[in-house]
């Protein structure tokens, strides 16, 4: 039996929640087996998989694509999929009918990026059955408006981050990712969050964690982010990589104080 969101709002209750990237069904169905929460078809199946400088290139097909074969490797984990930029920012009905498509492909929640400016096109989503994770903080879609990957919700823009996550939650977004904010930021977030709350180089504080695949697996090249860990060094096989981010986030020991940003580092 796949997991529901019920389910995981219950173990929330008592402990971490895990989630990982995944584009494929042999990583889905050994991810699975691992015993992983949540898998994310991730965006950044275009940075990993296509090798593309941004999340930009990819497109709503491509997303279903993955998503099918996720569903068809695994049998237990949640699934969320990503909405790809230009597939739902236009209006609230073109953001239900890409959503309507990913969870024709087997998604039972999808993610889409940014905060009050989407409060009204998740409120349409959610009213019309769509289960809406809101993504904050760094939003790789918004990378040209960035000036690049950068550390969100630094001093004054803490602002703008907090009250995005609050009019997401109240849009009715039932699981919120945080990305690259400040770790009191984050903290201050997952705190008064009533959605589940999945950081990745936010805070150990939040409901949950994600990490694409690819880098905790060691297998991206170039310059990787602070909130990176490799899981894979010592384990000795992909399944005990896994296995390893689990128990860690688990316990709280991912992620530590290395991998979370301050309002100045
Ligand atoms: O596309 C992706 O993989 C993501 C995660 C980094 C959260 O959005």
């Amino acid at each position: 039996m796949r997991l529901t969101l019920h389910d995981l709002r219950r173990s929330a209750a008592e402990r971490k929640i895990t989630m990982l990237t995944c584009y494929d069904a042999a990583f889905a169905a050994l991810l699975d087996h691992a015993g992983i929460d949540s898998l994310l078809i991730g965006d950044s199946l275009g940075m990993v998989i296509q090798g593309h400088d941004s999340t930009l290139p990819v497109t709503l097909e491509q997303v279903c694509y993955h998503t099918q074969a996720v569903a068809r490797g695994s049998q237990r984990t949640f699934i969320v999929a990503d909405m790809p930029f230009g597939s739902y920012q236009a209006s609230a009905q073109q953001g239900f009918e890409s959503a309507a498509r990913l969870m024709q492909a087997g998604a039972q929640m999808v993610k889409l990026e940014g905060g009050e400016e989407m409060s009204p096109t998740i409120a349409f989503m959610v009213e019309r059955g769509v289960p809406v994770c809101a993504h904050v903080g760094l939003t790789p879609q918004h990378v040209n408006r960035f000036g690049g990957y950068r550390v969100q919700g630094r001093g004054q823009a803490a602002d703008r981050v907090r009250s995005g996550a609050r009019a997401v939650v109240q849009a009715g977004a039932e699981m919120i990712v945080i990305e690259a904010v400040p770790e009191a930021l984050a903290r201050e977030i997952a705190s008064e969050c009533t959605a589940l709350s999945i950081g990745i180089g936010a805070s150990s504080a939040c409901s949950g964690q994600v990490l694409v695949l690819h880098d905790m697996l060691g297998v991206t090249r170039g310059k990787r982010p602070r909130f990176v860990k490799n899981f894979l060094i010592g384990a000795g096989s992909v399944e005990a990589a896994a296995r390893a981010y689990m128990a860690q986030v688990q316990s709280g020991a991912f992620p530590g104080p290395e991998h979370a940003y301050s309002d100045s580092n």
